[in-house]
């Protein structure tokens, strides 16, 4: 009996709630309140499951005789009030928080679009003052900002999640949605796609970078250059050879020839932590494996080998 009781809170406590990928170790404004709101009901939902097994024990061990007024107050309380009082508490304060997760910044500050898409995520900046830069898989943020994005996706349903930071919200083909994100401590934090959308749905991953905004107002400079040109002999073999295989019918890399648009932007690539939509570290050899085997890593991926 003892053991019944303690699984639960061991198995909570076993579990392990922290880390870049974990709604219960908020890094955003959003995400702290969505975290308090799951403490609270967490902790009511234990309150219950104590005071069930403790009555439980009771009655197994009672030997004598209740009333029949105690057994109708026990049945009234614990069968019909308590457990219309706590939902209707609970659900109150859901709808209380609701406003302030999804209230948008005022109008004129930078904005993210971003696209879900089989199987990437196209994250394009539009600076108030400055030309919009496109990258893919990669959200940089400065800390302490409201930001918000526009969520679209142009062919079947995606959910974007980057549970650290906010909730989450589907991404629907015909449809825009926003979502607003504020940071409130500096990091590297993961997010997925977390809605069913074919063969590499669980593929479909992307790193938001929380950074300070002197730092990041430098990144999105650098970011709105054009690709540097190739250094040494085997990067300029390389740049010959991606624009002679036909990569740049669906690749884009400002400053070249390459201006397709199908498949992510590539100007900065070399910038980014990971590859394929957060499936490999951003590495020489995992480079060359992602482009010779792309469907060993991610089935039914777009592009060619
Ligand atoms: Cu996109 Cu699942």
């Amino acid at each position: 009996l003892l053991l019944v009781m303690l699984a639960p809170p061991l198995a909570v406590g076993a579990a392990g709630c922290a880390g870049p990928f974990s709604a219960l170790d908020p890094a955003g404004r959003d995400a702290e309140r969505i975290a308090r709101l799951f403490a609270w009901m967490a902790g009511g939902a234990l309150l219950v499951w104590v005071l069930v097994v403790a009555l439980a024990v009771y009655a197994l061990r009672a030997r004598r005789q209740h009333s029949q007024r105690t057994a109708g107050a026990l049945i009234v309380g614990g069968g019909v009030m308590l457990p219309t009082v706590a939902p209707t508490g609970l659900l109150s304060w859901g709808l209380w928080e609701r406003p302030g997760v999804l209230a948008l910044p005022p109008p004129g500050g930078l904005r993210i679009a971003v696209t879900g898409e089989q199987w990437l995520w196209r994250v394009r900046y539009e600076p108030p003052d400055g030309p919009a830069v496109e990258l893919a898989n990669e959200i940089r943020l400065p800390v302490g900002q409201r930001i918000a994005l526009r969520l679209e996706s142009p062919d079947v349903i995606h959910s974007f999640w980057l549970p650290a930071l906010a909730g989450k919200i589907d991404m629907v083909p015909g449809r825009v949605n926003h979502l607003a994100l504020e940071p409130t401590r500096t990091g590297t934090f993961r997010g997925a796609c977390a809605e069913y959308c074919g063969t590499a749905h669980a593929w479909m991953r992307f790193d938001a970078v929380v950074m300070e905004p002197e730092a990041f107002a430098a990144w999105l400079a650098r970011q709105q250059q054009p690709a540097a040109a190739p250094e040494g002999p085997l990067a300029a073999r390389g740049g010959t050879t991606f624009l002679a295989s036909g990569c740049g019918a669906c690749h884009t890399v400002r400053g070249t020839p390459a201006d397709g648009v199908v498949g992510p932007d590539l100007t900065h690539v070399g910038s980014r932590l990971r590859l394929a939509a957060g499936v490999l570290p951003n590495e020489p050899a995992a480079f060359e494996r992602w482009i010779a085997r792309p469907h060993e890593l991610k089935p039914d991926v777009h592009m060619p080998a």
